[in-house]
């Protein structure tokens, strides 16, 4: 699956799990409290472990869902249209709808705030986002989908749009011209699902504070955002296309209202109290944090926080920084890895 999603530790994933193995036994409970696109927990599922992941944000569950609980193609009895293939080739010969997407994120609806028509899809595409959603829904709302079918089918859908998105890396604004992917027709392909590894794995959604009590796990994994940017307001439309509603589209790029996911660990002032509140909160002795040299607090205050838990160490991980293809910074940036013993 590949997702430009900022701060995904695929590329990480050998030195975390040669990092997670020395530090708790085979087959142990590891949370991943802030999984993102789940690419750390599918590694982990792989590797044998039982997994609990979570994130705030809906998208991140379905994927959860998707990559840790499935290991065959669901039967898809509730839609009478026969097995995952024949569901796929269905939602894919859909006829567009003028729906939010149509209106909000494309050249051919006119937003309802008065902005300048937006360039997220093309018309054509953002059309047949809203066909598709309209018919999970219905689908959804008749009952006629399980928990993990429909997690299937919108992390399908999220991956077919972030294909054909506009962007220049995330959703905050849209391109003014059209990229070459743009205009290639949105397309819904099978995942491949993970065969051969256990499934007893848990998935929560719900920011992790919140989720910390529910946490009964030999080694807690947490990968926060590191900087100011909210991952809400970055990926505003892949949330959309998640839940399947119709929010409001707010200013010039038709941010959905976020707030209800506003995260405290972009916040300089409020980063601490979240980590200590799940500290308190999770059922766990051993936690590994990821964080960036680039990020809202330093080596020396993150050990000064950590260290009010227990025995902390330090690994330092050269890595590639994210670029957008607009630009950004480029070359070398050091990627920390603490782990905490209480
Ligand atoms: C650096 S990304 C995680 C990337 C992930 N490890 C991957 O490989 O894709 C940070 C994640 O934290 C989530 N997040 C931010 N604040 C959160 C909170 N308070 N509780 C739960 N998740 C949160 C974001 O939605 C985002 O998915």
């Amino acid at each position: 699956m590949s997702y430009r999603y900022i701060g995904n530790k695929t590329r990480l994933l050998p030195i975390l799990l040669d990092s997670f193995k020395t530090v708790v036994k085979d087959g142990a409970t590891v949370a991943d409290i802030m999984c993102g696109t789940a690419a750390v927990s599918e590694a982990l599922r792989t590797a044998g472990y039982r997994v609990i992941a979570s994130d705030m944000m809906t998208f991140a569950a379905h994927h959860a869902r998707v990559r840790l609980l499935l290991s065959e193609k669901p039967e898809f009895t509730g839609t009478g249209l026969g097995r995952y293939a024949g569901v796929l080739a269905h939602l894919n010969q859909l006829k567009p709808q003028n729906g939010v997407f149509h209106k909000e994120y494309s050249p051919d609806g006119v937003p309802e705030n008065g902005s300048d028509p937006r360039k997220y899809f093309s018309g054509e595409n953002a059309g047949r986002i809203d066909a598709i959603t309209a018919q999970l829904n219905q689908w959804q709302q008749a009952g006629a989908l399980s928990e993990t079918e429909n997690s299937l089918l919108r992390h399908d859908l999220v991956l077919a749009s972030n294909r054909v998105a506009n962007i220049a890396g995330t959703y905050g604004h849209h391109r003014s011209k059209w990229g070459t992917s743009a205009l290639a027709s949105l397309e819904l392909r099978p995942t491949t699902l993970l065969n051969g590894h256990r499934t007893d794995h848990i998935v929560h959604q719900g920011p992790a504070e919140t989720v910390a009590p529910l946490i009964e796990a030999d080694l807690c994994y947490i990968d926060p955002p590191y900087m100011k940017r909210q991952y809400a307001a970055n990926y505003h439309i892949i949330e959309t296309i998640a839940r399947g509603d119709s929010p409001e589209a707010v200013g010039v790029s038709g941010l959905r209202p976020w707030r209800d996911q506003y995260s405290d660990f972009c916040s300089k002032v409020k980063i601490r109290d979240a980590f200590r509140m799940i500290f308190n909160l999770a059922q766990c002795d051993q936690f590994m944090i990821s964080y960036s040299e680039d990020g809202l607090l330093t080596e020396e205050q993150l050990m000064e926080l950590f260290s009010e838990v227990g025995t902390v160490s330090l690994q330092k991980i050269p890595f590639t920084r994210f670029r957008s293809n607009a630009g950004g910074q480029g070359g070398t940036v050091i990627e920390y890895l603490f782990h905490i013993k209480r």
